[in-house]
Formats: C-alpha cells, structure tokens, sequence
C-alpha cells in the first residue's frame, strides 16, 4: 500500500505533499496511466500515426446508403476527409474526398446521392467545385475541362483518379474502413471478438434509426475510457437502479481479445425499475429479453446492446483536447412500425439527446480534462481493480494500454 509521506518536523497525515502526490503508485506499469496521454499534443500526433491511420475503423452504416450512388462524407478522418459512395453496381467504395488537381475538398455535403444535381456540377458524379474536375463513383476521373488544351499528353484522366481507401462491410453492416494499404484482413484486426455478438449483428439486416453526433471537449480516450470500465456504475442512476442491485451482477464476465479488444459478458437487466420504462421483450435474434452486452473495439469503437436496441458509439479524435463523437442507435430492418417505436423509445431511454447516462458520460469526461490542465503537472490515473476478470475488474482498461504500448513503443504510464 502506498504510504502517506511525512515531511520532517511536521505531524503525520493522510493527505498528501506535493512531494506525495508527485510520487509514482507503487503499481506495475500496467496498473496506471501518466496524464500526459491525454494532454501533451506530439504524443496525439504519434496516436494518429502509429494508432489511428493503422487500424481498421467503422465510419458508416450500409442503412445509411441504400441506394445506388448514395454517398457520407467525413470531414475528418484520422486527419483527412473521405466520402464513402454506393457504385451503380451496388459496391460501397471508399476515398479520400481530395482532388488531385489541387487538393480541394472535392464532395461539401454530409451525405446525399450523386445523381441529384447540384449548382457545382455534373449531378452524376462528383465534381470539384474549383476547376470542375469530376469523378465518377468508382474514383475515375471523368472529365477534366479543356485536358488537351492545357496539358496535351502530359496529364490525362486515366492517372489521376481518386485515392481508394480499402473498405469491408462486416459486423452487423458497418462499413469499415483502413488507410493502410498494407494492413491485413478485417476479420484479422476483430479476429475473434465479434463471436459473442455475431447471432445477434448478423443474421438478419440491421438498420439505423438513430444519428446524432458530438463535438465533446475532453481527450478521446477518457470518453472511450467509460465504456471500458463498470466500476463507474456508481455514475449512473440507471445502472445502479437496474443492473448493480441485480443478483448476479458482480459476476459479469469481461474477457480480452487480441488487438485490444474486450467484452462484457450478458447480464439481465431489470429494465423495469427504472421510472418509465418496462420490461424489454423485443431483441435481437438470439439475445434473450432484458438482456445487456458490450463490446469495445481498440482504438475507439463500441458496441452496446441492451435486448431491444445496438447503440454503435465511433470516436474520431480532432486534437488532443478534441473528439467527435458519433452515436447511432439500430434496430432490425424488418421491424414492424409499432416494434421500432419501441425500440426508438428504449434507446432513448439511456442514450437519446434527453436519455440518462450520455449526459453523466459527458459530464465526468470533461471534468477530467478540466482537471490536467496543460502546466499543472502530471496525474496518474489507476486501473489497478483485478476482481476475477470480472465487472469491475480495469482489466478492460489495461487490454487497452497493452496495445496502446505495443503501438508506441512504451508503457502508458511512461509515455
Ligand atoms: S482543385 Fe479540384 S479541380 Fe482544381
Ligand atoms: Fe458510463
């Protein structure tokens, strides 16, 4: 146990010096992070390098684009804005949403379909609105106004289309997406991870029914630090009304998986003692009712699903100090209208804009930040509880900074 310091001449007491606060935990390295993971802007820097722009991320869901030539677009992402397009032949393909003539941001719009017209352009393509270069859904260069008059054979449209970014549809129907033309198969980055949930994600077609997106003033990881541990149960009334006091509750598995990921293993949830909410019977093929799993996907994906309804919570970190955070709510496609209602009404419950637990999240998140302040000095934040790999168990937490060490090149408690 760490010792309170006693400076010489004075009485004994637990509360610390500066000298004692400054103090490493007498903790392995594994068990404590340095605050300065979450402040210092050359170690957010190295995280989009080494991290971020060599993961596999999902950006979007096919529900969003069910249509031939429909399109999202991303005004960031790990630093560089995409758009994700559905061909004529029904493949999604994504890229980097930059002209090659003068890297202008070439699609402006958060989503629509490129066959309705708009002022900049051809209404069949998209069309850079700077000197009208266009480019057609499979990334082609299709037009480039007055080619031969200016550049004759030098530059012509065959080689200079679109960068295409390698894209998989995986995991309930997300779109997943890497800028690492040399990383491996998706199914190797989840490896085995989505097993527990795959029932449930993948054997009829999911769509969403819920978007809403964050500009949160905190460092990404403490966000997606509070779907990694339980302990913060504490935080939420919903939680404590309806999961803690359950018999059984504290035997919640967690388990690990390579790459850094983890699980929370199922749990009943009594829905019902929560004010205004009843008990959940609709789910998710093979999920029994009033159930409750988690899965935590590195660097920053989760998803959540409480019986009726899969929240999907994607980070895309803007600075050190910055994320945005998108948060989509999904039930099944051949839902009937009076089943989404319901399942509209049990995510809202929790997670919707006047939901219980995202403010909560918000709140603490931010106060962490207001709390290492650049200049104050370091912190060292503990993720020391091992209790059996079980619900309050950081081992969630540690699976994380073992993969973030692993990427870095050192331990997050000596970044
Ligand atoms: S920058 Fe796009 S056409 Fe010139
Ligand atoms: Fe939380």
């Amino acid at each position: 146990m760490q010792e309170a310091i006693q400076v010489a001449g004075s009485r004994p007491r637990s509360s610390r010096t500066s000298q004692a606060w400054n103090a490493r935990p007498q903790l392995p390295d594994t068990h404590y992070v340095d605050s300065a993971i979450y402040t210092d802007p050359a170690i957010f820097a190295e995280e989009m390098e080494k991290i971020w722009r060599k993961s596999w991320l999902p950006v979007c869901h096919e529900s969003e684009l069910p249509d031939p030539l429909d399109y999202r677009s991303l005004g960031t992402f790990s630093n560089t804005p995409i758009v994700v397009v559905r061909g004529s032949d029904r493949t999604v393909r994504t890229f980097l949403n930059i002209c090659p003539h003068r890297a202008n941001r070439i699609v402006r719009s958060p989503s629509g379909n490129l066959g309705v017209a708009e002022p900049s352009g051809n209404p069949k393509n998209m069309t850079c609105m700077f000197h009208g270069w266009q480019f057609d859904a499979t990334g082609r260069c299709v037009e480039i106004p007055r080619e031969k008059a200016g550049y004759q054979e030098r530059v012509c449209k065959a080689g200079v289309g679109l960068r295409e970014i390698r894209t998989e549809i995986a995991h309930g129907g997300f779109v997943w997406v890497t800028l690492d033309d040399d990383a491996g198969p998706l199914a190797d980055f989840t490896g085995n991870a989505f097993d527990f949930m795959a029932s449930e994600l993948d054997t009829e077609p999911l769509e969403i029914f819920h978007y809403q997106k964050s500009l949160v003033k905190t460092n990404y990881k403490l966000w997606h630090e509070t779907s990694r541990e339980f302990y913060h149960d504490y935080l939420h009334y919903h939680n404590r009304a309806t999961g803690m006091l359950q018999p059984g509750y504290f035997d919640r598995k967690y388990t690990v998986f390579n790459n850094g990921h983890a699980a929370t293993g199922l749990t009943t949830i009594n829905y019902e003692a929560y004010d205004g909410s009843k008990e959940r019977v609709l789910t998710f093929p093979g999920m029994p009712k009033n159930g409750w799993k988690q899965l935590n996907i590195f660097p920053g994906c989760t998803y959540s699903l409480r019986a009726s309804c899969l929240r999907v919570s994607v980070m895309t970190p803007i600075s050190e100090n910055e994320v945005l955070i998108e948060l989509r709510g999904l039930g099944l496609k051949a839902d009937t209208a009076a089943e989404r209602e319901q399942r509209i009404l049990d995510h809202d419950t929790i997670w919707g804009p006047f939901g219980r637990n995202l403010h909560e999240d918000l709140l603490v998140v931010q106060q962490q930040k207001v709390a290492m302040q650049p200049g104050s000095g370091s912190r060292f934040l503990l993720m020391a509880r091992e209790e059996n790999e079980t619900i309050h168990d950081e081992i969630g937490l540690r699976s994380y900074y073992a993969e973030w060490a692993k990427r870095m090149g050192r331990p997050a408690s000596r970044p």
